[in-house]
């Protein structure tokens, strides 16, 4: 059988590191492709050059034409410009949103049979523009930002109760940005819900809402402390774990940007939801009943995304 091919559009910082869990995972040889010269080819040879120690094979080559992506399984997008500090993910859309048009038509003329995942910010916003301009089935194009969302909550609820990150799910919806929406009652340690374990004395309401607004502002603490760029590690990991529940066809309950055509009672956005990932691509969107505070903050956050989508639709007509 042969391997499985992984193209990456941007080889920057999570370019990058998506390449090395890539070959680290065996997921299957990798293909680097950015606008910069060299780059892709250097950060390839650098890893190539890394995997006997390691012990993997995969074939790592870097590009500067889309022709190299040609029959990739999945493509995994982060060329754009990523936060500087004091800039917030929507300052980032009217230059990003250029350079989907650019992805999309590289993908739709190369790879038109990929799975499809976008990093790039804003991120709902960029995936929607991204299906546009590739018009790739709308269940093989998703966002990769839940997935990040819940494992920084998931990281500061172990922190908090001191258990293994392992034992803690967590579960956030609605849009990539300030307004996402942390679902405690959804959040639990081994299957015990962190409502119950406030009640159990392990924590507060105050401490646990101080966990929340911290996820919220987990990528702006990031930007703040690195100043040249944003998160990079996390967001590969995310994004290596959704393309490895395609690949193996694990069906894995996600959190997703994902294309809503009615679930939620939405129509023709991408915005976080819980998906199960399987070998057809987002093969179910899960529909969960919200109680009235969570229905108005996902609402609110549906609302945030809703005019950044047609923020991009003013300066792309054509997409829309
Ligand atoms: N086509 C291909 N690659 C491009 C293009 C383009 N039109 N424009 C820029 N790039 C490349 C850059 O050359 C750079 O190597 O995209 C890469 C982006 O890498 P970084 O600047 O290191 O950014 P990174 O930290 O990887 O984040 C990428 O993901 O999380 C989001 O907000 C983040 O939008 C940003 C993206």
């Amino acid at each position: 059988m042969a391997r499985n091919k992984i193209a990456l559009i941007g080889a920057g910082q999570i370019g990058g590191t998506l390449a090395l869990l890539a070959g680290l995972k065996e997921l299957g040889d990798v293909v680097l492709f950015d606008v910069a010269e060299g780059i892709p080819q250097g950060k390839a040879l650098d890893l190539a050059e890394l995997s006997p120690v390691e012990g993997f094979d995969s074939r790592l080559t870097g590009a500067n034409s889309y022709q190299a992506i040609e029959g990739a399984d999945v493509v995994i997008v982060t060329a754009g410009v990523p936060r500087r500090p004091g800039m917030s993910r929507d300052d980032l859309l009217s230059v990003n949103l250029k350079v989907m048009a650019q992805v999309g038509a590289g993908i739709s003329k190369y790879a038109p049979d990929a799975f499809v995942i976008c990093i790039t910010n804003p991120l709902d916003a960029m995936v929607w523009a991204l299906q546009k301009a590739c018009d790739l089935p709308k269940e093989k194009v998703v966002g990769m930002a839940g997935m990040l969302d819940s494992a920084r909550l998931r990281y500061f609820l172990a922190d908090e109760f001191n258990v293994s990150v392992e034992d803690v799910t967590g579960f956030v919806m609605g849009g990539h940005g300030d307004t996402m929406v942390p679902l405690i009652r959804y959040s639990a340690v081994a299957g015990i819900p962190v409502p119950d374990l406030i009640r159990m004395g392990w924590t507060t309401q105050e401490r646990i809402e101080a966990i929340v607004q911290r996820t919220r502002e987990g990528g702006a603490e990031i930007v703040n402390l690195l100043k040249t760029g944003s998160a990079f590690y996390a967001p590969a990991a995310a994004a290596i774990a959704m393309a490895d529940s395609y690949l193996k066809d694990k069906k894995r309950v996600l959190p997703c940007a994902a294309y809503l055509s009615g679930e939620y009672g939405l129509k023709d956005i991408y915005v976080g939801v819980p998906v199960v990932i399987g070998a057809k691509g987002v093969e179910r969107i899960v529909e969960i009943d919200l109680v009235r505070e969570e229905k108005a903050n996902f609402e609110k956050s549906v609302d945030a995304v809703r005019s950044l989508i047609q923020a991009c639709a003013a300066l792309a007509p054509d997409l829309g």
